[in-house]
């Protein structure tokens, strides 16, 4: 840079300065501009990328533990550090001295120098505020626990996804895999129990999503037994967003008025290509999820025979082993088959036929016994090496 040039840009340097700029309106403009850009990024990152979905609010969920945001948190870690009564020194009296220092600063500090040694006051008190605030909010985050992992749907086939597991789980057990309804038979109290199909537009006109998510968590009873609550509030097992997504599974999958987008489309359980193994992965989870793990879970009466793991169908059971690779005499296929077990000692029914009130489709049988038959392979890998290499599994 030669010496003409220097000195040009000096000169220029002074007359800016010496016009300054205003506030208002040149500052104001800029800002406004910058924040309009600001908002239509968001405007475009909340059409297109989305907002994360959260947990419908629940009050009586006791595990919840409210967190601000990350750009609180140094706040929330004072409350900590200045807990119960004196919660008003941690929350208002130290993060207002903090402001006042910093609204007080340029009347405390009227040094016109503008390097950054000659500005030491200034600096100090400035620096003080900035580590206080980010040593907090890092102390905060490393000694939070982490809030516990709740699945959230978004989309609707999210939620179509998730209230179908939760309807086989919690349902199933009553009101059949379909929603069929019948005799219900072999749950603890409810024996006998003739219940109406769900599946019917009767039943689906005649509820909003409000009114079937209602009657869900507080149960309700018109004749003599009672559709138990399952509302967490009512002492089920359901938080209100997992209700919600029960009643959107119910609604498009049983009313008719309610027409699922095709992106929608539940998963069902893959069909078997002739001489195809199947695997535990890709066929008998999703089989098991939806028509038998609503009663073989904890807590219910099964014979001890628990369906929710690989490891668990194979080793759990009053009478285990209920599968025995090879063997069409397998407890297991002899149940799924109509046939009724008796007690060696007794001769009483031991085991009634699985599903108790109504038998599986003929594929889902012979799915069943074929997957015994081959010897239990857990994985996709597994079942592809027990098969003839002409056969070519179903995606
Ligand atoms: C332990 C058995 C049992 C379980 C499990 C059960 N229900 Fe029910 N449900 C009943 C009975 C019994 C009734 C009939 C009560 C009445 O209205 O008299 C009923 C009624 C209903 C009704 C009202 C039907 C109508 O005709 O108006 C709906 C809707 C319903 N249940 C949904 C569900 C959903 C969703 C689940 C799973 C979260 C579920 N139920 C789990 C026993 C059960
Ligand atoms: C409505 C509840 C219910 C459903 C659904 C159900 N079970 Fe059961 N299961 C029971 C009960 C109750 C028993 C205890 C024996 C009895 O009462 O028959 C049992 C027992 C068994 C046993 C004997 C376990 C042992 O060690 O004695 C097997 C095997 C079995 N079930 C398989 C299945 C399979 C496979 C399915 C799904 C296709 C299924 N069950 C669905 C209620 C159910």
């Amino acid at each position: 840079m030669n010496e003409e040039h220097k000195k040009s840009i000096l000169e220029k340097y002074k007359i800016a300065l010496q016009k300054g700029e205003r506030f208002w309106p040149d500052s104001i403009y800029k800002d406004l501009l910058v924040s309009f850009a600001i908002f239509i990024v968001l405007l475009l990152m909340a059409t297109f990328i989305g907002v994360p979905g959260e947990p419908k609010a629940d009050p009586n969920d006791t595990a919840y533990i409210p967190r601000p945001e990350w750009y609180f948190m140094f706040l929330f870690q004072m409350l900590k550090y200045f807990p119960g009564r004196v919660e008003w020194v941690g929350t208002a009296v130290i993060p207002g001295l903090a402001v006042l220092a910093l609204l007080l600063l340029p009347l405390l500090d009227k040094n016109p120098r503008r390097h950054y040694s000659r500005r030491k006051f200034g600096l100090t008190v400035m620096g003080l505020v900035v580590t206080g605030i980010v040593g907090l909010t890092i102390v905060a985050f490393a000694t939070t626990p982490p809030q516990a992992e709740v699945e959230v749907a978004g989309s609707l086939a999210e939620k179509m996804v998730l209230g179908q597991d939760l309807y086989s789980v919690q349902c199933v057990e009553c009101h059949g895999a379909e929603g069929e309804g019948g005799e219900v038979k072999g749950v603890e109290g409810f024996e006998g129990v003739i219940l109406d199909p769900l599946n019917s537009s009767d039943v689906m006109y005649t509820y909003t999503d409000e009114s079937l998510a209602n009657v869900i968590a507080y149960g309700q009873q018109v004749s003599a037994p009672a559709m138990p609550p399952f509302g967490k509030s009512y002492g089920g097992a359901l938080s209100p967003s997992e209700i919600d997504y029960i009643a959107t599974f119910m609604r498009y999958t049983w009313d008719d008025r309610a027409e699922l987008p095709a992106e929608a489309a539940l998963p069902g359980i893959p069909v078997l290509a002739a001489g195809e193994v199947p695997s535990y992965e890709i066929h008998i989870q999703p089989l098991v999820k939806r028509y038998c793990l609503s009663c073989h879970r904890a807590g219910k009466e099964n014979n001890n025979y628990l369906m929710g793991t690989y490891e668990d169908m194979l080793n759990t059971g009053d009478n285990t082993p209920v599968m025995v690779a090879g063997d069409l005499n397998s407890i297991t296929i002899q149940v799924l088959n109509g046939t009724e077990i008796p007690d060696p000692k007794t001769g009483d029914v031991m085991i009634h036929q699985m599903p108790p009130s109504k038998l599986l489709k003929p594929e889902y049988i012979d799915m069943l016994t074929r997957w015994i038959m081959a010897g239990m392979p857990n994985t996709a890998a597994e079942a592809q090496a027990l098969m003839p290499t002409t056969v070519t599994p179903t995606p």
